[in-house]
């Protein structure tokens, strides 16, 4: 294929030239503007979410580039492609269709001339079916009682969404209740199993491959405790499995019927929205999930119908692209004010850094431009007392996304209007900061010697000019977190193709789970020590110290 320069293109040309001619633009100066909020911020009533980017450091100008980028990487023609089922993961020779999981509409999907909708609406009224006997003490554990905990055993995709999605709904679990076994580490399943009475267990093993190391040991571990206990005829009534990989299933001794099946267009990091999703089902009700999928649904058609300059999705892809490549931004922090929503920069991690943590470009070519950031951050206000002085006042430039609520699920005295009264000062200090007068008027009026005024001066003074986006929700809903979610898949894929990666591989991942496939037998006895002087001097040790 023909190489292709796009750091040499107009559009990024465009780019440069604007980012130097205004390499002094402070958020101080362009807020002198009127009315900046209206010309920067976008409303959207039906799902009642505010989404806010007037603290970025642009202009008009700056946006129109932005979106010429957009049109000159043909994002919304890519994204039909998506949509259509064309074959865009071409890596794998996979289409890409996590939008049809939640293709409300129902609308035929085709892939290699087949419409998937039946296969995906079957899944659903299966999982429908499941999850209302499960909750409604009609699906019964081996001995006869009501299963009241389930145990998800999967890692990365396959944990991941389903883990922050429970967390997220909390508010709204009224299933029986659920917990996620991920790491091999035995403490994990080891600390899950010694709460858990076999009689009342379920054990749903999520993999889509059924092969990953980790999610068969566990899974191994699991039915070994419950044989133990009820006999080998009991797994039938505690396991079930998710995957695409029936025959592995049926190896592992869960019976098909237990299986809910996906397919090879999933990708794991866009699998909540499946089987995958079952856990969530089970645990806030199958009409929750539906609003879930909803929720999405709505953003599909948001992010394939709207112009680039209104798309909530295409401009916050647009902004990370701005500051990654025009201002050496190299990670970007999403921070939820909500405890409900603590695991949410969790999974966006995967979502985000294994979609495209990448550096071949769509001609398999090596970038020669920096490709996606590091995500990363926590629920506010607890960042506040750990890692925000650094974004504050240290040498990083790291733009935020701020998620806000008008209403949380729970009301709990004024606690709400404490934290979100945080959540407004944030981006505010951000964006503004604290000028060497404002810092030395504020001591004066302290009552300070001129000499602490000097000496302490420059420690207050705060540069702001630090670029945040605020998403500010009516209500957490299923519905709601629905969307908020695909806001950020289709934000990922915005960016994999400003950057012209394919944002549906993983092959990164590979390498160490084949080496960690050498060294096992090594660590047991079974194969010679035959390693760099590092690996080999660790393993050495870790052999003799081992008791
Ligand atoms: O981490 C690599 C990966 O392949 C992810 O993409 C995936 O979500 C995870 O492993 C789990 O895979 P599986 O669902 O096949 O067990």
């Amino acid at each position: 294929m023909a190489k292709f320069d796009l750091v040499k293109t107009t559009q990024w040309k465009n780019l440069e030239n604007h980012r130097a001619e205004n390499k002094n633009a402070h958020l101080r100066d362009l807020f002198t503007e009127k009315n900046r909020f209206a010309r920067f911020s976008i409303r959207n009533n039906d799902l009642g979410i505010t989404f806010d980017y007037s603290k970025n450091i642009i202009n008009d100008e700056t946006f129109q580039l932005l979106t010429d980028f957009a049109r000159s990487a043909k994002v919304n023609e890519y994204a039909q492609k998506m949509f259509s089922g064309e074959k865009i993961n071409w890596t794998e020779k996979r289409a890409v269709l996590h939008i049809a999981l939640r293709n409300r509409s129902n609308s035929p999907i085709y892939v290699d001339g087949k419409d998937v909708m039946p296969e995906i609406n079957a899944v659903l009224d299966k999982m429908k079916v499941f999850s209302e006997n499960l909750r409604g003490g009609k699906w019964l554990g081996a001995t006869g009682k009501k299963i009241t905990d389930v145990v998800n055993i999967g890692i990365g995709g396959s944990d991941l969404g389903p883990k922050m999605v429970c967390e997220a709904l909390k508010y709204y679990g009224d299933g029986p209740a659920v917990c996620f076994v991920s790491n091999i580490d035995g403490a994990d399943i080891y600390e899950t199993l010694k709460k858990l009475n076999p009689e009342t267990t379920l054990f749903i093993v999520a993999s889509k491959t059924f092969t990953t190391l980790e999610t068969i040991t566990n899974a191994l571990t699991a039915r070994d405790w419950l044989v133990k206990k009820l006999g080998d005829k009991a797994v039938a009534k505690h396991f079930v499995a998710l995957s695409t990989n029936a025959k592995k299933v049926k190896e592992f001794g869960i019976d098909e019927n237990n299986m809910f099946a996906f397919w090879d267009f999933v990708g794991g990091r866009y699998s909540l929205w499946s089987a995958i999703g079952l856990p969530i089902a089970c645990f806030v009700g199958f009409d929750k999930f539906v609003e879930l999928l909803e929720g999405a649904h709505y953003i599909d058609q948001h992010f394939l119908n709207t112009p680039y300059e209104k798309n909530i999705p295409v401009i916050m892809a647009l902004l990370g692209f701005w500051y990654n490549n025009f201002f050496g931004a190299s990670s970007h922090a999403v921070l939820p004010y909500s405890q409900y929503l603590h695991r949410f920069t969790a999974y966006l991690q995967q979502g985000d850094m294994e979609s495209n943590g990448k550096t071949i470009n769509f001609e398999g070519d090596r970038v020669d431009y920096e490709t996606g950031p590091v995500i990363w951050g926590e629920p506010g206000t607890n960042g506040q007392h750990s890692f925000y002085q650094l974004i504050h006042q240290g040498t990083k430039f790291i733009p935020c996304d701020f998620i806000g609520f008008v209403n949380p699920p729970e009301r709990v005295g004024d606690h709400h209007e404490k934290l979100m009264a945080n959540y407004f000062a944030q981006t505010e200090a951000l964006a503004f900061g604290l000028t060497k007068e404002q810092v030395i008027e504020n001591l004066t009026k302290a009552g300070l010697s001129q000499e602490d005024i000097n000496a302490l001066a420059p420690h207050k003074v705060f540069e702001g000019n630090r670029p945040t986006n605020s998403i500010l929700i009516d209500e957490l809903t299923p519905k709601t977190l629905g969307a908020l979610i695909a806001v950020y898949e289709h934000k990922i894929f915005t960016q994999g193709i400003l950057w012209r990666v394919n944002s549906f591989d993983q092959w990164g991942v590979e390498l160490g789970k084949v080496l960690a496939n050498v060294i096992l037998p090594e660590l047991q006895g079974k194969a010679n020590n035959s390693h760099d002087n590092s690996t080999k001097n660790l393993i050495k040790i870790f052999n003799e110290k081992k008791k």
